[in-house]
């Protein structure tokens, strides 16, 4: 089998840690099991704590899903924000946060 394609992620917020995950990989899923930081409580697109702004790379972001429209408005995403619970990757990105 060949082996998943590999991009990685950084985490600007904290320290501008790198890692490395499988393309497609989900944003939150990736900052928890890498400690990348990202605040989240629900992982499920309803409690808005995984906002976040992709500094670099929001072309490698997939689509944007409706759960996500309930925190952030058009004028947020124009500017690169996303939640993170809801959000996959095809390619390197750079995010940051507010932190709580
Ligand atoms: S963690 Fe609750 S909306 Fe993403």
């Amino acid at each position: 089998m060949e082996a998943a394609e590999r991009i990685s992620v950084t985490f600007a917020t904290n320290d501008n840690k790198v890692v490395q995950a499988d393309k497609g990989a989900n944003l939150l899923r990736v900052s928890i099991r890498e400690k990348g930081g990202v605040p989240f409580k629900c992982g499920g697109g309803l409690c808005g704590t995984c906002r976040c702004h992709i500094d670099v790379g929001i072309e490698h972001a997939d689509k944007v899903k409706p759960k996500e429209l309930k925190h952030l408005t058009q004028e947020d995403l124009d500017a690169g924000y996303r939640m993170a619970c809801q959000t996959f990757v095809s390619g390197d990105v750079t995010i940051s946060w507010v932190k709580k």
